[in-house]
Formats: structure tokens, C-alpha cells, sequence
């Protein structure tokens, strides 16, 4: 079998196109929709992420500011700017970039942003309300692969779904929304014993442990629908996902690339939450 290439840029320009117009027409009545997006330190893939977050928005019509701080800001200075925006009536969504310098108390800064502006759905409030199975805001990587798994036509009842990486970010909010859309789930980690044990099982498996080219084809059933969430750069400056994508396309019966599989579809699910929080207000 050799696997349909799931195509995130597609996807994402399908859906982008649709957000645009959205976006015009919130514009037309002053309500044109508005991310903030925080970035402290100097993490090189942290600011290519933002760029790209920016770019998105500006494409899309959206109104947005970048505010970007040395690693060694104080963390009052940023939980202010938070404070700032959170009453901003131009802004609907507020980003903080992750990972945050270690002097940050993460959960605090995540936990400052308005809940009705978290368009991460990193809050507390919203983690919860998500676990509750009414989310306010999906996190945007699960969501994404959602939006994947739905257009592809992937039904999900009964399946066996095996998540690798147990992250706040993704693994975990993954493992819940797959559990709602009644998979049976696994979600694996570091710790886990035979691994691939697991993985042979997955009728659908989601890479997102950060490690090269880490899935390997024996490790996958035949068949399987494949999404790789990790990139991850090569001695060679290359990208490259956490699935051996040549081998393991051979076998899949779907499978996201890396470039151009889930990161499109990551960026394209903020806009998603920030058009929603935007149009939430102007009802
Ligand atoms: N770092 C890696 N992924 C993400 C994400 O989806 N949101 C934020 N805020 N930081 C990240």
C-alpha cells in the first residue's frame, strides 16, 4: 500500500481563504479580529513559530502585534503586557509562546491570560472545560489533526489510537479529543515499556515525542493512518518529522509530511480560535 499524502498546506489555504472573508466581515462592522503574540528569549525555532504566527494573521486580515522581551525579563514586566492586552478591546487572542525562560512560573503566566483570549486554550479553566468535553478552545496541533482526520473522511469510533508523548501542548490534549470521538486511546512516553507493541496496534498513529525519524515501518501496522507532529532539524539543516516518512508511506494507508503536513494546519487552527473568540464578542 502506499499512503494518500495528507496535505496541510491544502487544507490550510482552503480553510485560510474562508477565514478571510470572516475576518473582512467583522472588519466592516470595527470588530476586525486581533492576536497578540508574546515572545521572551531568543529560542530560534520559537521565533521562526511566531513569524510564521504573524505572517498567517496579517494574511488573513487579522489585526496583529508581536511584543517580544530579552530571556532575562522580569516576569511582572510580561504578566503586565498581559494584563494590558487581556483589556484591550483590538485584541481576541493572546499567545505566549512556549517554551518561557526558566525563571517563569508557566502555569502563572498561562493562567493571567483572560480565559475568553486564550486562544492556546492553555488556561486552566479551559484545559478544564475541554476535559468536561465542551471546549471553549481547542489547543491548535489536536485540533488541527482533527480537522485532518475529519477531511480525510477517517471515521474514529472503535479505533485503536496510540499517542506518543504525553505533553500539555499536545499529547495530552490529543489523547481527550480522540477519546470524545470514541477511539480507544493509548498515550505513550518515555517511560513506556515496548513501545512498539503499542504502536503496531494503532489503527491510528500521532508522532509527537520529538525525536528524528523515531517511527520506524516495523513498527507500524499495515494500513495504519500516520500523523507526524514532530520537526525536528538534521545535521544536513534539513527538516524532518518524528516518522521515517519513506518506509513508513509505504505501508500507511495515510500520512501527514513534514514540511507541510500538521504545522499549516497548527497555524491555521489559531486563527480558527482567534476568528471564534472575535466573532463570540460581536454577537
Ligand atoms: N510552543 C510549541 N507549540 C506551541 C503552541 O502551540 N503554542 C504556544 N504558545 N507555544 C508553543
Amino acid at each position: 500500500m502506499t499512503a494518500r499524502i495528507l496535505d496541510g498546506n491544502a487544507l490550510a489555504q482552503t480553510l485560510r481563504a474562508d477565514f478571510k472573508k470572516r475576518a473582512e466581515a467583522l472588519a466592516t462592522r470595527g470588530n476586525r479580529p486581533g492576536l497578540a503574540v508574546i515572545l521572551v528569549g531568543e529560542d530560534a525555532a520559537s521565533q521562526v513559530y511566531v513569524r510564521n504566527k504573524v505572517n498567517a494573521c496579517v494574511q488573513a486580515g487579522f489585526h496583529s502585534e508581536k511584543l517580544t522581551y530579552a530571556p532575562d525579563v522580569e516576569a511582572r514586566v510580561v504578566l503586565a503586557k498581559i494584563a494590558e492586552l487581556n483589556a484591550d478591546p483590538r485584541i481576541h487572542g493572546i499567545l505566549v509562546q512556549l517554551p518561557l525562560p526558566k525563571h517563569f512560573d508557566v502555569d502563572a503566566v498561562l493562567k493571567a491570560i483572560s480565559p475568553e483570549k486564550d486562544v492556546d486554550g492553555f488556561h486552566a479553566e479551559n484545559v478544564g472545560a475541554l476535559m468536561q468535553g465542551h471546549p471553549r478552545f481547542i489547543p491548535c496541533t489536536p485540533y488541527g489533526i482533527m480537522q485532518f482526520l475529519a477531511d480525510a473522511g477517517i471515521d474514529l469510533k472503535g479505533k485503536e489510537a496510540v499517542v506518543l508523548g504525553r505533553s500539555n501542548i499536545v499529547g495530552k490534549p490529543m489523547a481527550m479529543l480522540l477519546m470524545q470521538a470514541s477511539a480507544t486511546v493509548t498515550v505513550c512516553h518515555s517511560q513506556t515499556r515496548d513501545l512498539a507493541f503499542h504502536t503496531r496496534r494503532a489503527d491510528v498513529l500521532v508522532a509527537a515525542l520529538g525525536k528524528a525519524r523515531f517511527v520506524t515501518a516495523d513498527m507500524v501496522k499495515p494500513g495504519a493512518v500516520v500523523i507526524d507532529v514532530g520537526i525536528n532539524r538534521l545535521p544536513d539543516g534539513k527538516l524532518c518529522g518524528d516518522v521515517d516518512f519513506g518506509p513508513v508511506s509505504a505501508i500507511a494507508s495515510a500520512i501527514t509530511p513534514v514540511p507541510g503536513g500538521v504545522g499549516p494546519m497548527t497555524i491555521t487552527m489559531l486563527l480558527a480560535n482567534t476568528l471564534e473568540a472575535a466573532e463570540r464578542e460581536a454577537r
